[in-house]
């Protein structure tokens, strides 16, 4: 092991101390907590910050006069800049605060893609996408009638860019895709699709729901138009989560959700909105959890992330290599390591995933079983569910190592 290795282990024993439920026992078990994907942990600093709000400072934002409304607001919008910073935006007013990624493409498609597309417009998406990323164009389709089409998924869990040539073309106006596939772990390479589409004049919505927690995200080299992602994966609080999106594709958008703080004038005959982004976010606003989120960004660039999800993903790549080794295992994803992440799912033979994962659980090992909210990806390759392990820079070797003993219990259970 090198030294920069052995430097940064240490780091992760050290930062594990931040976060409280990683001590605690599962079934008299240490916990392996390998859930990620879905929702990560959170460190002390942001539950402290939480407390600390509501301790000290709490009140309605953006209404009063009075300190402690203004205090909140300062700290509210401080974390829109944060926001903007961590993604390299360039206009802290193109970002919105929304419930999360699927909120976030939900009002994509109501406000902007409801507004600008007609009859027979397509919509590109892919295979490989989470639900969220299907069902809201699913809806529109039906509302309007655009015609949705979708970049395959070739057998080697990749997407088809050859085919994309074809189906990006004239007719497309959007682009909506991940940029990982909470399924499969694929990394799909968005610039090239983001060419396609640009070449087409298309814009491109990515869902950085599984990347940004992992990776520098940098809206303006890569030339996204739209980013959605989620709070709660990377470290902060649920219910939160952003719609950035170009300022002059923001200004084609109406707003969907009508209410307190998304006006500028109300009388008995209509109203007039709001500026952007406050036109987006009617009502009062998850005002705890944004602030948590703030204090998750301050943590995650205090640390700096990214060497350390380099790290778990050595630890990902290590455990999957295990696996491998383990015959009555199959392990979906890409075999070329340069394009997955650090999740992968897998299947038993003839052992139910809920039946794995319980056993797992009744080691101190936490995965995710089921169909992950991508039915269309695991039935393309001849599954309803899947085991999902899924890492984050918070997890050691001894998760690894836990969850490769907990799969032979599983195998002594079942299989001998
Ligand atoms: N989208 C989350 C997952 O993949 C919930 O588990």
């Amino acid at each position: 092991m090198s030294l920069e290795s052995k430097k940064l282990l240490d780091r992760t024993t050290q930062i594990r101390s931040d976060f409280p439920i990683l001590d605690r026992k599962i079934n008299g078990k240490r916990l392996a907590y390998l859930d990620n994907a879905a929702s990560s942990q959170k460190p002390m600093q942001v539950i402290s910050k939480i407390n600390d709000l509501y301790s000290n400072y709490y009140a309605n934002v953006h209404r009063g006069v009075h300190s402690l409304s203004m205090e909140s607001t300062e700290a509210y919008e401080s974390v829109r800049e944060k926001v903007a910073k961590f993604i390299n935006a360039g206009n802290i007013n193109e970002i919105i605060f929304t419930k999360g990624t699927t909120d976030s493409i939900n009002l994509f498609a109501q406000s902007w893609a409801k507004n600008n597309l007609k009859k027979g417009d397509r919509i590109v998406l892919s295979e490989i996408e989470h639900h969220a990323n299907l069902v809201p164009w699913f809806m529109l389709r039906d509302e309007i009638g655009i015609e949705l089409a979708f970049i395959p998924v070739l057998d080697d869990y990749t997407l088809d860019i050859e085919a994309a040539k074809k189906i990006i073309n004239s007719n497309t106006r959007l682009v909506s895709i991940s940029h990982i596939s909470n399924s499969l772990g694929t990394i799909v390479p968005i610039k090239d699709i983001i060419d396609l589409a640009h070449h087409n004049n298309a814009i491109v919505l990515i869902d950085g729901a599984q990347s940004i927690p992992h990776q520098n995200m940098n809206v303006i080299d890569l030339d996204i138009d739209v980013l959605v992602f989620s709070a709660h994966k990377m470290l902060g609080p649920t219910g939160v989560g952003i719609l950035w999106a170009k300022m002059d594709i923001l200004k084609q958008c109406e707003p969907v959700i009508g209410g307190g703080d998304m006006i500028s004038k109300v009388t008995f005959d209509g109203a007039l909105w709001n500026d952007i982004p406050f036109r987006f976010e009617a009502g009062t606003p998850n005002i705890a959890g944004v602030i948590g989120f703030g204090e998750a960004i301050d943590y995650l660039n205090e640390i700096n992330y990214i060497d350390l999800c380099n790290q778990s993903h050595v630890i990902s790549e290590y455990t999957r290599n295990l696996l491998e080794e383990m015959e009555f295992v199959e392990i979906l994803g890409p075999k070329d390591k340069l394009l997955r992440t650090s999740l992968f799912s897998f299947d038993i033979k003839n052992i139910h995933p809920h039946d794995v994962a319980q056993i797992l659980d009744s080691e101190g090992v936490a995965v995710r079983a089921g169909h992950h909210c991508a039915q269309p990806t695991l039935n393309k390759f001849g599954f309803s569910s899947t085991v999902r392990a899924s890492f984050y820079f918070y997890n050691n070797f001894e998760d690894a190592n836990q969850l490769i003993e907990s799969l032979q219990i599983v195998k002594k259970r079942f299989l001998q």
